[in-house]
């Protein structure tokens, strides 16, 4: 099986898509696959890289970066065969990349969760592993995603959308309560994200997540253990599947689950599976499971709740294209599940969209 592991990207998110593009390298047989390792430079350039994990780490704080000399050019152009698209590897010189038998987007955030390469390979003809345009964009986007779960009965907490030119009322306020999270309403990783205790704070949130999106989702702020969920596809058209949870515990000097609690340092513990009653790992797991199916899903995704302490649960986020990193949850979870890397990849690879 040939499959293009396509992965960086024009996202800020850039770097993590990049460490799980080097976890996933290591976790495919070369006997198995002949991978193409295609890098996305945040300008939005694509090379033909060498896949070299050993690259691909973080590295004294460092996340790896794909620039124009990581490899050789590739031309993305119309292919005038009607095939799709070209890539112009100069080594062997012209070769569509639908000759890949599936593209694996191990791409993060905009221009790669999103939608958007999800459209060029639907274009394309080219099966690729994942959900596909309306569920990477709904999911992409956490108004929508609240909205559409919300209407399939999964609980989310108060939250409020600002576009352009609109401000929090009195009401809202009231409604939400302190603290709150204000996010960039499309982006991933905690980028953008503030915890707002006091209302003073509020428009330099706004300014740091508009950075990010021009809109913006300002959330009550769910007082509860962070408990996450991987869910894949099931297999000859039987249902989703969901994995043993986990509890990300921030332990040390962090507000919130932000970027370097997640990335950088070692201020997070982990619980697979996490210490819940049967009974709310089972509405937890159906949570998620419901949330896939709400959104139209394909391939996998990691579901993010809430618990609170009298085990109330809150959807917080869908990620369909979860970290591949090697402290992400959603490997660790399946392989709690028995799932070990290697075969949750060949998996997404098998139940790729056609
Ligand atoms: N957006 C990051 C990669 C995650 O959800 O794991
Ligand atoms: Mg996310």
């Amino acid at each position: 099986t040939r499959v293009a592991i396509v992965f960086g990207g024009r996202s800020p998110e850039h770097g993590i898509s990049c460490v799980s593009a080097g976890s996933v390298f290591g976790a495919l047989d070369p006997d198995e696959y002949e991978v193409v390792p295609v890098g996305i430079t945040r300008a939005g350039q694509w090379v033909l890289t060498s896949g070299d994990p050993a690259q691909l780490a973080i590295n004294a704080r460092q996340l790896p970066e794909i620039t124009a000399e990581s490899g050789e050019d590739i031309v993305l152009r119309a292919d005038p065969t009607g095939n799709g698209l070209m890539v112009l590897d100069p080594t062997e010189g012209p070769r569509a990349l639908a000759d890949v038998d599936v593209v694996f987007p191990v791409l993060h955030g905009t221009y790669g969760e999103d939608g958007t390469i999800q459209g060029m390979l639907e274009m394309a003809g080219i099966p690729y592993v994942g959900a596909n345009v309306f569920a990477s964009a709904a999911a992409m986007d956490k108004e929508f995603t609240k909205k559409l779960c919300a209407v399939e009965g999964i609980p989310v907490g108060p939250y409020v959308v600002l576009r352009n030119g609109m401000t929090l009322t009195e009401q809202d306020r009231d409604r939400l309560g302190l603290p709150v999270f204000v996010k960039p309403s499309r982006a991933g990783s905690s980028f953008g994200i503030t915890r707002v205790t006091d209302w003073a704070q509020l428009d330099e949130a706004v300014a740091t997540a508009r950075q990010f999106d021009p809109k913006v989702i300002i959330e009550a702020a769910i007082v509860g253990r962070e408990i996450e969920c991987g869910v894949l596809e099931g297999e000859a058209g039987g249902a989703p599947e969901a994995s043993v949870l986990a509890e990300v515990r921030v332990v040390a000097d962090h507000d919130f689950y932000d970027f370097e609690a997640k990335y950088l340092d070692d201020s997070c513990e982990y619980d697979i599976p996490a210490g819940l009653p049967e009974k709310v790992t089972r509405q937890v797991q159906e949570y998620a499971v419901r949330a896939f199916t709400a959104l139209d899903c394909a391939g996998l995704a990691r579901a993010d709740f809430f618990v609170t302490p009298e085990l109330d649960v809150y959807l917080n986020e869908i990620n369909t294209m979860p970290g591949f990193t090697p402290t992400s949850m959603f490997p660790r979870m399946w392989a709690a599940s028995g799932l070990e890397y290697p075969k949750l990849v060949n998996r997404l690879i098998r139940t790729a969209q056609r």
